[in-house]
């Protein structure tokens, strides 16, 4: 029977001393195996990437790449492998550097063996669940996300759902839209611009393991392998998501000009990119506003919703956005409620130009089992309502773009 699997382990520290005293400390513990050991950030990298280890013990201050940046590629280039920082200084901001960078562990220098193999045992664990984890979701995609349509060249439209005020029903929308839009003819992405506490992913009950976050960091050097291999497919439908970073501090990452670049690219593979934003106009949100060949605005029957949307009408005004490129939503109505999509409309010059009715138990559930209610066999007024929503924003785009040409 075979026993339990071994911590695979590499050991990081420009001090040849320190290396062999920390492998004579862990030689006599069973569940850690010391497959090698690295002088450098860069040598540490290297043989990361090769040997793939459970956990890293990593230094922090070493010549060339210090262990703080080598960290950081490491976990972006073996996601699974843990890092347990090792280090003199035991500064707030050198901790805080580490964690971002991905580090899981911190252990003072020189470490007092307990500490030691009981980080290492629990990073290792954790390495195992990451693994796993890895394994389902490749085995659930088949290893690839399904074929991404070819690069012909086409212009796809790229659909930007938006509004100033949190909680108007953006995502429910974006991902009910998405789903409705597309088509195995017509094929759409979802891209998740809510960069920080993005919800796509949830909505549509899907477990991303690369994001936006990886095409970021090759934005000059997109081809269809790097963003066939971002792309996250909703098994039901097929729809591609390209979900948002896993963690909010990656967000400013993803600058704007990375994210212009990205749907630069996806206009050439699919025929809809629909957008998913937050109220916050970050960079990114700015890119998409401003390169939207349809805008679909969001306001809800509350004042204080109805009043951000109406700033935001003053600022493309301003823009080059034309009201043209805008179509009004009112999410959330309910009749008995005085103020009436048509007063509103008038409010704001700009046509509400679909409803959407109130229906919290359907899009509550709907959410929280992350199936949209689009795809309900038998489709309520809420889904009837955003499927007829589909319909004009087809209609809308594909009359724009005959236009154009
Ligand atoms: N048509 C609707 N009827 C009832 N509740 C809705 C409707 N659309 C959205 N909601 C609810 O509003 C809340 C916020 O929705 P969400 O899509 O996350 O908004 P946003 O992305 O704009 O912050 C959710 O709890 C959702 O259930
Ligand atoms: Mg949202």
């Amino acid at each position: 029977m075979p026993g339990p699997e071994k911590t695979r382990l590499i050991i990081v520290d420009d001090v040849a001393d320190t290396r062999e005293s920390i492998r004579r400390m862990l030689q006599f513990e069973p569940a850690i195996e010391v497959i090698g050991s690295a002088r450098s950030g860069r040598e540490a990298i290297d043989l990361a990437v090769q040997s793939r280890p459970d956990v890293v013990l990593m230094d922090i201050n070493m010549p060339d790449i210090d262990g703080i940046t080598a960290t950081e590629t490491i976990r972006r280039q073996s996601p699974f492998t843990q890092v347990v920082m090792l280090s003199v200084q035991s500064d707030a901001s050198y901790m805080r550097r580490a964690m971002l960078a991905g580090a899981r562990d911190f252990l003072p220098k020189p470490p007092v063996l307990d500490e030691l193999v009981s980080a290492i045992l629990r990073a290792g664990q954790m390495a195992r669940e990451e693994r796993a984890k890895a394994a389902e979701t490749a085995a659930l995609t088949g290893g690839v996300t399904g074929p991404l349509p070819g690069m012909n060249g086409q212009s796809g439209q790229v659909i930007v759902v938006y509004s100033p005020k949190g909680g108007a029903g953006t995502t429910t929308l974006a991902t009910n839209l998405a789903v409705s839009l597309h088509s195995k003819e017509q094929r759409a992405v979802i891209v998740d611009a809510s960069l920080q506490y993005g919800d796509v992913s949830v909505f549509l009950n899907e477990q991303a393991k690369n994001t936006i976050y990886d095409l970021a960091l090759r934005a000059e050097e997109l081809d269809p392998d790097v963003v066939r291999s971002v792309m996250v497919t909703h098994q039901p439908t097929g729809l591609h998501i390209l979900a948002c970073p896993p963690r909010p501090e990656s967000a400013v990452e993803v600058r704007g000009e990375h994210f212009a670049r990205i749907l630069e690219f996806l206009r050439q593979a699919y025929t809809y990119i629909v957008v998913d934003t937050s109220p916050f106009l970050s960079e990114p949100v700015q890119v998409a506003l401003d390169q939207a060949n349809l805008i679909v605005l969001v306001t809800t029957q509350e004042i204080a919703a109805i009043k951000s949307t109406s700033q935001f009408l003053n600022l493309t005004d301003d823009s080059d956005i034309a009201r043209e490129q805008i179509l009004l939503v009112m999410n959330k109505h309910d009749r008995k409620i005085a103020i009436t999509p048509e007063k509103v409309g008038e409010n704001l010059r700009q046509p509400v130009s679909a409803v959407i009715p109130a229906d919290e138990r359907q899009v509550i559930t709907s959410i929280n089992r992350g199936v949209p209610f689009v795809l309900d066999p038998k489709p309520s007024p809420v889904a009837r309502a955003v499927k007829e929503l589909a319909d004009l924003v087809r209609d809308r785009v594909t009359a724009a773009s005959a236009e154009a040409a």
